[in-house]
């Protein structure tokens, strides 16, 4: 029988900051492997479409949906998402046109499917309006009409997600939802170009649980100009009162060379490493003393939520979504840089609205680029993603699987761990790989250990990847 992973213990302050200090080192986030930034130009709509074909007739638990949203009406000065800032009445319309040939295009393609799980995100979904979301619903339905257990998600921003809005979502069946929070702090809030009082986002959780959601999560960033540890200490106890299911813990990404406008933070403004460390630790320590679960990397729920049970059980799985409860399911992205996931193929739409907007006006899928996974992929991309949600690789798993067992797949990997091991983040017990307790907050320097494309080939894009811890 499989355990969950162990509970998350951390040492002593000097101890964990002499370990991040060792292993600081950029990497990906293995929403997929491979990651992005190495797949290639030469995928295009061709690809996708020979893929699609070969893609199931009709899985039992339907096929996921992930719809991207790019617009928010003004630019928070940390954002590396993909979103285009504009108060242009014209542009979400165009949008939804777009959208509906999208979806008529994959379901040509892909053939009939239902969607058993639904996920707008953005930018900000609720930048469009009541009415608007309504029309988009019927859009996405029309072409994979929704399995009557479907898991339906949402991100909004509580600073333009209006009453009307929650209503109409919880009325579509709409029952996670997540809202950016990231700080609370007025003097941070002003640096980072986001103004939201506490109230906004605690009115928006009672209007969500009033109107029927079920999971409400919350976005939090540390790592941000002028946040201190006390200063972040109390953010982490002010969105507590409003008791959200799930809480995801970024660290800050500085990445300027994609998101420009994040030059404006004078490095002096962002907190020194250590105090970065000192702000995530007491949050970390803050949560876990609070009850919440640490499901891994980021992410933690209260004990009730999916998550965690699906921590608990074995079952939980990462996408493009980040953590989720539904495991292999087949994924399409609709909107301007989704990615589509199937068995053996990972495909990146245009980012831009207007290269996207052309491509499929012309009746071709948008793709800007995309990967087939090989075999050996394929098998790192299982023990990548076992680390990841299971806390361990099981060797008897991995033969029933590949056909190999671990030690004689991957045996120069395994004698690459031995120095991890040596740190007491990792066992190799029996051929099973095992992340310690403390270890599960390096999962990612483990899994970097069965990245083929980290080193060498990958070296140049792994400066694109935020740092681990
Ligand atoms: C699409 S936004 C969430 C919905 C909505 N647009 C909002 O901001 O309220 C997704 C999340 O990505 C996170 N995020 C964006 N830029 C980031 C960065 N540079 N570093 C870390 N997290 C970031 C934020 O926590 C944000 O809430
Ligand atoms: S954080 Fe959210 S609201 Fe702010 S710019 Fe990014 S996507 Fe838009």
């Amino acid at each position: 029988m499989r355990l969950p992973p162990a509970p998350l213990e951390l040492p002593a302050f000097a101890e964990l900051a002499a370990l991040v200090e060792r292993h600081r080192t950029n990497a990906p986030r293995y929403t997929s492997y491979p990651p992005a930034p190495v797949w290639s130009d030469d995928y295009g709509a061709r690809d996708l479409a020979d893929a699609l074909s070969l893609a199931p007739e009709e899985p039992a638990d339907g096929i996921s949906v992930y719809v991207h949203v790019p617009f928010c009406s003004s630019l928070c000065h940390f954002c590396a998402c993909n979103r285009i800032v504009t108060r242009d009445p014209e542009k979400p319309k165009r949008y939804l046109d777009t959208v509906r040939t999208e979806a008529r295009l994959l379901r040509e393609h892909r053939g009939e499917a239902h969607c058993g799980q639904l996920h707008w995100g953005g930018g900000t979904p609720t930048h469009l309006s009541p009415k608007q979301l309504i029309e988009l619903f019927r859009i996405v339905t029309g072409s994979f009409p929704l399995l009557p257990d479907a898991e339906v998600s949402i991100e909004v921003d509580p600073r333009v997600t209006t009453d009307e809005h929650v209503k109409v979502l919880a009325d579509l069946g709409f029952r996670r939802i997540s809202l950016g929070v990231q700080d609370t702090d007025s003097r941070v809030q002003q640096a980072i170009h986001r103004i939201q009082p506490i109230a906004t986002t605690g009115t928006l959780v009672e209007r969500a649980r009033a109107d029927g959601f079920e999971e409400i999560g919350f976005d939090l960033i540390y790592g941000l100009p002028y946040q201190t540890e006390e200063s972040f200490d109390r953010t982490v106890d002010e969105i507590l009162q409003l008791v959200p299911d799930r809480i995801a813990l970024y660290p800050y990404a500085h990445v300027p060379w994609v998101a420009r406008q994040q030059r404006g933070f004078e490095r002096g403004d962002l907190p020194e490493p250590e105090v970065r460390l000192r702000i995530f630790v007491s949050a970390i320590t803050r949560l876990v003393e609070a009850g919440y679960v640490y499901v891994g990397m980021d992410h933690f729920a209260r004990p009730d939520d999916g998550l965690a049970r699906a921590l608990e059980d074995g079952t939980l799985n990462r996408n493009f979504m980040g953590y989720t409860t539904r495991a292999g399911l087949e994924m399409l992205a609709m909107g301007p840089s989704g990615i589509s996931e199937l068995a053996s193929d990972y495909a990146q739409s245009f980012r831009g609205l207007d290269e996207w907007d052309a491509a499929v006006g012309a009746g071709r899928l948008p793709v800007l680029r995309g990967h087939v996974l090989s075999d050996d992929d394929r098998a790192r991309r299982w023990v990548i993603r076992s680390l990841l949600c299971q806390g361990s690789v099981r060797d008897a798993e991995f033969k029933a699987a590949f056909g190999i067992g671990l030690r004689r797949r991957f045996a120069p990997e395994l004698s690459d761990l031995a120095a991890l091991e040596d740190e007491g983040l990792v066992r190799v017990e029996d051929d099973d790989i095992v992340l310690t307790s403390l270890g599960r907050l390096f999962a990612r320097n483990v899994a970097l250990r069965f990245d083929a494309y980290a080193s060498p080939i990958g070296a140049a894009a792994e400066t694109r990847f935020s740092t681990t811890v």
